[in-house]
């Protein structure tokens, strides 16, 4: 029988089995013993994208496998698709080589601020701001997301009561993990007049950029207005959009002198630690992986959808909103009423391993982050070992 073009790309996202995801040797297949279900760590299960595929294989056989250096081809590429995708103008020069989002975060926070110093973060927030703050020396400032019925907020009250209680910087995580949601051109430019007004840095990681969902407006903080371009900058990434992040490469976008001074004083070894494949992959991903990604966000969608009519039919105490941006989905358990943290009660009871929600901070008890970057069959098998854990 003939297979048309559109459902063969279809089954290159569709037709991924359990046993071929368990011969990987990543964290995600390797945490837990073979009879547990891994969907917590954010690590997509859909094969490469072709272009990285190419591109990393004729590295290898040309044995391209020394130290990495700074390369311009990297800024070059994600000047191409920040402007074609996002929408953004970046020069090239703008662009820093960091072995990943994290530590270039951190390097910066110890730069730019002297120890004891706030930082301000919005629980439930990825685990490692509050790790990494500390160990920049600084001090964590919660400022919570606020949620009402239309789900989750940042609170520009609870921002400026941050900065006017001094802290002296923003960790913005744009578009937010675990929640999914996505920035408003407006919200960001209010957070870049408070910055200005109380004289902070803002520092918005947006790794998840890559994977704002069709039919969603991204708008990247440093665009967002010309006070935000002055005092912020932007940590990027290609792995969490095409799922390299063993590759270690991230970037670093700045648009102001002071901006551009500061990261000036990161030490000249800082990008040596990232990897040759993570560049090339990135190099890859930005220029020439956009078919690809456009089929993950797809496949994304219609599985937040599925997620969306489980919970309604068969988890109705289970609140949740699906995502605007990201393959993670965020859900309050909190009216199943478990003995225990939902998390352990589903490894247990489930043999399913979701993200726990205590490590997002006070606001994530009793919830779970689950990861729907995977094929529909596998999404399906996680929904019934909760169920199995709820009987
Ligand atoms: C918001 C956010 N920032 C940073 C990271 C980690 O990035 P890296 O491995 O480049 O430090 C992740 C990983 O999931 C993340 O979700």
């Amino acid at each position: 029988m003939q297979v048309s073009t559109a459902q063969a790309i279809e089954r290159r996202f569709d037709d991924i089995s359990l046993a071929e995801l368990r011969q990987r040797h990543s964290y995600k297949w390797r945490a837990y013993p073979e009879d547990v279900l891994p969907a917590f760590v954010a690590e997509m299960d859909f094969r490469p994208a072709p272009a990285i595929v190419r591109s990393l294989t004729a590295a290898a056989e040309l044995g391209d496998t020394g130290y990495a250096c700074p390369q311009p081809e990297l800024g070059e590429a994600y000047s191409r698709f920040a402007l074609s995708r996002l929408g953004w103008r970046v020069e090239p020069t703008d662009v820093t080589l960091s072995p990943d989002v994290m530590s270039g975060i951190t390097e910066l926070l110890k730069l730019a601020l002297t120890p004891g110093d706030g930082v301000v973060i919005n629980p439930p927030v990825y685990p490692p701001f509050f790790r990494q703050v500390a160990e920049a020396g600084c001090t964590v400032v919660e400022s919570p997301l606020l949620l009402d019925e239309a789900g989750y907020h940042l609170d520009l009250n609870g921002l400026e009561a941050a900065f006017r209680g001094g802290a002296r910087a923003f960790l913005l995580c744009s578009p937010h993990n675990p929640t999914g949601i996505v920035y408003s051109a407006r919200e960001l430019e209010q957070v870049a007049e408070l910055a200005e007004r109380y004289g902070a840095l803002v520092f918005s990681d947006e790794i998840h950029a890559p994977l704002v969902l069709p039919g969603q407006k991204f708008t990247p903080y440093l665009a967002a207005s010309p006070k935000a371009a002055a005092q912020g900058i932007a940590f990027v990434a290609a792995s969490k959009g095409w799922n390299l992040p063993g590759l270690k490469c991230a970037q670093i976008v700045s648009q102001s002198t002071e901006m551009r001074a500061l990261i000036g004083r990161l030490p000249p070894s800082f990008g040596v630690h990232a990897g040759l494949f993570g560049i090339l992959a990135a190099i890859a991903a930005y220029d020439e992986g956009g078919d690809w990604l456009d089929q993950v966000l797809s496949a994304v969608q219609k599985n937040g959808d599925f997620l969306a009519e489980a919970v309604r039919e068969r988890f109705p105490q289970i609140r949740y909103t699906p995502p605007t941006a990201t393959y993670l989905a965020w859900l309050d358990c909190r009216d199943l009423n478990l003995p225990e943290e939902a998390v352990d009660h589903f490894l247990k009871q489930g043999r399913v391993a979701l993200g726990g929600g205590p490590p997002y901070g006070s606001t994530g008890c009793g919830h779970l982050r689950v990861n729907i970057g995977t094929t529909a069959a596998i999404l399906e098998q996680v929904l019934e070992r909760m169920e199995t854990a709820l009987r």
